[in-house]
């Protein structure tokens, strides 16, 4: 890591903020500079004290103090950071930061910044849950900013669910991740397939499945942020398309492929769509009636395996081929004949049984498996895991 890094940590009121201290003091040990703006919330949690005894720095805490702003304008004190990171991120900042607010010095800095942008929510289960709060982060998340987090398990408050600031184990690998990564994949071209597809029974009715879309749009996110041209082919889901990629969005097994195919030549290709086996060959053209005492039978056919096919090109096959494997069992033997039988260079094993929350979640334990062994990498949220991917293909394309 360059010694010269620099991190510019805005902590905001929440009982979180102790993890901040030991989050200044691990980034230390990589050689990454902490700079804090306390907010006045977030003094009620932690001390200036204590930040600067960590940190070695003055702490920035307001906006109108003549000295500051003599000695390091807001505007120089938010782009002298090589990365931005709101840990933790109270609902009421990250409300501020969608509307563009800018009534403290933390705010100022966040919509002067023309650096990167992270974000680790920590509230309350309901506060986070509220469609305020989740439309908020579909703004934030559309303008490029990085979300790490929340955690599920038990809050401060007494209360379950997700809410919790990751640990700082967790930031440290994301913020490292984030600052290793900078444009490291400029000038290549990269595909991204993301989200279910759905199949037509009749107009009205389709076959599909449960995939949200989430660590598929995390990647295409991660990869545009380390410079990436990202195309990103999402079957229908939930989420807003993350600003910064070429977003097409498809409907059918056979659109996604089509889709595909028309990005191609890239260097990276992964597939995380969770593509829908079989289509229904016998799709009505009308809307299908009840018919008392009758069932409608379905026909199925198979859907083109979009990786097997651009995996097994002859010409312009990516560099890069990554697939995931979404097992219930037999996690790395099945992802190990997954990258034979597909053809790909790497494999995203996932273990999706249900007690894992996986599938739909927002964190997942995946292993990285290659022709020549595998490796395991920690539970942590989606956006860590793609960000650790971003940083992975940059060093594979680096030694090739
Ligand atoms: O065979 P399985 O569905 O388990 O393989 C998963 C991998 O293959 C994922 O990377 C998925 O995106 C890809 N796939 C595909 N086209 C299909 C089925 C799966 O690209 N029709």
């Amino acid at each position: 890591m360059n010694q010269s890094q620099r991190l510019l940590l805005i902590i905001s009121g929440g009982i979180a903020a102790y993890k901040c201290l030991e989050l200044i003091r691990r980034l230390q040990d990589h050689g990454v500079s902490t700079r804090v703006i306390l907010t006045k919330s977030g003094s009620e949690f932690v001390t200036p004290l204590s930040i600067s005894a960590l940190s070695g720095e003055k702490v920035y805490q307001d906006l109108f103090d003549l000295t500051d702003e003599q000695e390091m304008g807001h505007i120089r004190l938010s782009r002298e950071a090589d990365l931005v990171l709101v840990a933790p991120a109270t609902a009421d900042i990250l409300a501020k930061m969608a509307a563009g607010l800018a009534n403290d010095l933390a705010t100022t800095a966040l919509l002067a910044t023309d650096k990167p942008v992270m974000v680790a929510p920590a509230m309350n289960p309901m506060m986070w849950q509220h469609p305020a709060t989740q439309a908020n982060m579909e703004t934030l998340k559309s303008r490029g900013i990085a979300v790490i987090g929340p955690e599920a398990g038990d809050m401060a408050c007494g209360e379950q669910g997700s809410g919790r600031l990751v640990e700082p184990a967790d930031l440290v690998q994301a913020v490292l991740s984030r600052l290793q990564q900078a444009q490291t994949l400029a000038g290549k071209k990269v595909l991204v397939t993301a989200g279910p597809t759905i199949e037509p029974i009749d107009p009205v009715r389709y076959i599909s499945n449960h995939s949200s879309g989430k660590q598929g749009y995390a990647i295409a996110t991660a990869l545009a942020a380390a410079g990436a041209d990202v195309t990103l082919v999402s079957g229908p889901t939930k989420l807003a398309p993350p600003q910064g990629v070429n977003f097409v969005s498809v409907q059918t097994a056979d659109e996604m492929l089509s889709a595909s195919k028309a990005a191609l030549p890239v260097d990276i290709a992964v597939f995380a769509a969770a593509v829908a086996d079989y289509k229904v060959s016998n799709a009505a053209s009308q809307k299908i009636k009840k018919k008392d005492g009758k069932t409608p039978k379905l026909e199925f056919e198979a859907n083109p395996d979009i990786l097997a096919t651009i995996a097994s090109k002859k010409e312009s096959r990516p560099d890069l081929v990554i697939g995931f494997a979404a097992e219930t069992e037999n996690l790395l033997e099945n992802a190990q004949s997954k990258l034979i039988k597909k053809g790909c260079d790497w494999v995203l094993a996932n273990d999706v049984a249900e007690e894992t929350g996986t599938f739909g979640g927002d964190a997942s334990e995946v292993h990285l498996v290659r022709s020549d062994g595998s490796e395991s990498w920690r539970h942590q949220c989606k956006q860590a895991t793609a960000h650790q991917l971003a940083a992975a293909i940059a060093e594979e394309l680096k030694g090739r």
